[in-house]
């Protein structure tokens, strides 16, 4: 990783700055004296070019739309892995070994419980609460009854945090999805996998037997491996933020959950298959582009458009297989949303706005018809989202806390409010 120097001249002065290299993708101007030696700010809105961290976890090239864990496609991990085992990888930064897997898996296996305690929580909330808000307030909670890993500066409570929320992400998105529908809570059971103990949790009712459809349970986990991390994005970053302050994982990873809530960020699945509702059929998609075209219409294509990809998400592409696998299994022949989304994909990708401002489908237009069809109502879709992605937040929250480098998060501002005044007594003001 080469360094050399980038000279920033202005006015009579010119300054020089380290230029970084890494080991893959664009080099890094190195701007953390800029304010001691020029006096100046850099300004940033959106960060759209500015690296707010070193990471080795995950990398995206937005031109060639390639996305590797760790170094490996997702491609690869996508078909030839499990969660678990990307969970590993994600944390630790090598594929595990067969003992070290299982001896993982076992780890994750035990951690599944929540305490007793906080299943009462549940009912301070409305039924018809959105999933989201009751994921906030639980996670946040598990900082009120797990204090024996709230020590950030111990590894072994990092580990420990770590794994909790892994494990305890599917009962939790699991319960609050019963409670939503009104049905009694189900435990996790040790003897399935992640997937198919996340589907049994959610599917299973005491009255009767549950078989979990193994061809749904694998495409639960893929969809959970492709929704595993994804390098700086915003709720990633807002975990980065809220443990820069030394603030406990469990309150970190409830603050990324907030974040991905979004419509621009995680809840563009439960948004664009509101969408393709609203559409309803192949005849209404020339409308609804040209709303999305309209500068004075905020509607926007949702599951269209990245910050960093301008060429076809990856996972957008699995996405689309994983849709099919799951229809063609539950012997779903014509999903009238799946043909207007298909439709809608081929229109956009040969009409010019989309083509000239790089708009491509993201991971979230295919998820929504994918979850809809395992059963989940469009309000659990983004909960499903946070189950995946906790794995991706902890990994860079731990990277963080073990960098010694990190430093409290504390961006600046281009200030343009009123420069100093005095009081004004309330008789003398107009
Ligand atoms: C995720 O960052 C990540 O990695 C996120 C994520 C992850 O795994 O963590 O990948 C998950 O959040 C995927 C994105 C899901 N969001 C959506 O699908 C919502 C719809 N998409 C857009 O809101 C938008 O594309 C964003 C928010 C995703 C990206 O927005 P940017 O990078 O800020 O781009 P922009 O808003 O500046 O748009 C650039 C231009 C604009 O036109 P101009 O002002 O330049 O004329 O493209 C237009 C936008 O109007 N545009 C769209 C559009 N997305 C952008 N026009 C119509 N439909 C769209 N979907």
């Amino acid at each position: 990783m080469s360094d050399s120097k980038a000279t920033l001249n202005f006015g009579n002065n010119s300054w020089d700055f380290d230029v970084r290299s890494g080991s893959i993708g664009p080099d890094v101007l190195n701007i953390s004296s800029l304010y001691a030696q020029t006096g100046m700010f850099t300004y940033d809105p959106g960060f759209t070019s500015t690296a707010s961290c070193e990471s080795k976890i995950t990398y995206i090239d937005g031109n060639e739309g390639t996305l590797l864990y760790r170094g490996y496609p997702i491609e690869q991990v996508a078909e030839n892995g499990d969660f678990l085992e990307t969970c590993y990888l994600l944390l630790y930064g090598e594929l595990p070994t067969q003992a070290q897997k299982e001896d993982f898996v076992h780890r994750v296996t035990y951690h599944t419980m929540i305490h007793e305690q906080m299943t009462r929580f549940f009912a301070g909330f409305r039924r018809d609460a959105h999933p989201m808000a009751v994921m906030c307030g639980m996670v946040g909670a598990l900082s009120a009854f797990y204090h024996d890993s709230t020590d950030i500066s111990d590894p072994h409570q990092r580990m420990i945090a770590s794994l909790r929320m892994i494990a305890k992400m599917p009962t939790i998105a699991a319960m609050a999805y019963k409670y939503h529908i009104g049905q009694p809570f189900v435990f996790p059971r040790n003897d399935l996998d992640y997937a198919a103990n996340f589907l049994h949790m959610c599917f299973s009712v005491p009255c009767e037997e549950y078989k979990v459809n193994p061809v749904l349970a694998r495409a639960m986990d893929r969809i959970f491996i492709l929704h595993a991390d994804h390098e700086q994005n915003a709720s990633t970053s807002t975990v980065r933020l809220a443990g820069s302050s030394g603030a406990n994982p469990f309150a970190c990873i409830a603050a990324g959950i907030a974040c991905l809530w979004g419509p621009a960020h995680g809840g563009a699945n439960e948004a664009a298959l509101t969408m393709l509702a609203e559409i309803g059929s192949v005849d209404n998609i020339p409308e609804y582009i040209a709303r999305a075209k309209d500068k004075n219409d905020p509607f926007r294509l949702m599951g269209f458009g990245h910050r960093v990809y301008k060429n076809y998400d990856p996972r957008a592409r699995i996405m689309q297989k994983t849709c099919h696998e799951v229809l063609a299994e539950l012997g779903i022949k014509d999903d009238p949303l799946l043909d207007v989304a298909m439709e809608l994909e081929k229109i956009a990708l040969s009409d010019d706005y989309f083509v000239e401002k790089k708009l491509y489908p993201n991971i979230d237009f295919y998820s929504g018809i994918t979850l809809r069809a395992l059963g989940f109502p469009t309000t659990m879709f983004t909960v499903l989202f946070s189950l995946a992605r906790t794995v991706g937040w902890i990994a860079q929250w731990k990277e963080m806390v073990e960098d010694p480098s990190q430093k409290i998060g504390r961006p600046r501002q281009l200030y343009t409010g009123a420069a100093q005044r005095d009081y004004t007594p309330i008789g003398q003001r107009r």
